[in-house]
């Protein structure tokens, strides 16, 4: 079983990279695992021409494909997203928006296999959980679509840096327990 964990920042030794670096390490022991960081790939912004409607397709070249393939590889999809300006930040979204062509609600739309499980983590400096719970719809919202199965969540408040990710290390541990 392959599992894909997602770095939905651009930051890559950020606090969201350390929460990643935990998951991966907790679910190697079950899973053959791979981690991504949005911000390694290029692509561009969804023009919203909506050919994909008609032909399953985008008419634009890069690097989307790629990332897709990783998710077509994978059992079990776990993003890892922190709050910029209370929602995913701009890559992820901008990455979500040229997935269209996959999205379930036109025919025809491309797939990736069936029977994926997708989790979330949301994390934010601010002290409330509704941010949290926001990042974490808009992520499953997105699996929705996908077909994926939204199976499980977290949220962090509290953390802005990779350092304070450190005490809230058992709380992560014990949500992979889980997947
Ligand atoms: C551009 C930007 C916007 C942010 N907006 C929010 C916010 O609206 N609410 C919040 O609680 N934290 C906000 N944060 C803090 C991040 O969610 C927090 O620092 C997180 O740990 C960043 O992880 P990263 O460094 O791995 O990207 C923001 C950080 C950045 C860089």
């Amino acid at each position: 079983m392959k599992a894909l964990v997602i770095n939905c920042s651009p930051v890559r030794n950020g606090a969201t990279a350390e929460i990643v670096s935990i998951v991966s390490k907790e679910l190697s022991d079950k899973y053959d695992v791979k981690s991504i960081c949005i911000d390694d790939y290029d692509f561009s912004f969804c023009k919203g021409c909506r050919s994909c409607h008609t032909t399953a397709k985008c008419v634009m070249d890069d690097d989307v494909p790629v990332i897709m393939n990783e998710f077509d590889a994978a059992d079990v999809i776990v993003s890892v997203s922190p709050s910029y300006w209370a929602d995913i930040p701009g890559q992820y979204k901008a990455f979500i928006d040229r997935c269209t062509p996959w999205c379930n609600t036109h025919e025809p739309h491309a797939t990736i296999s069936s029977g994926k499980r997708g989790y979330a983590i949301a994390l934010r400096t601010g002290p409330s959980m509704p941010e949290c719970e926001r990042i974490i719809q808009s992520i499953e919202h997105f699996y929705g679509h996908l077909e994926i199965e939204a199976a499980g969540h977290m949220g962090l408040c509290q953390v802005e840096y990779k350092e304070n990710v450190e005490p809230r290390k058992q709380e992560i541990i014990d949500f992979c327990g889980g997947i």
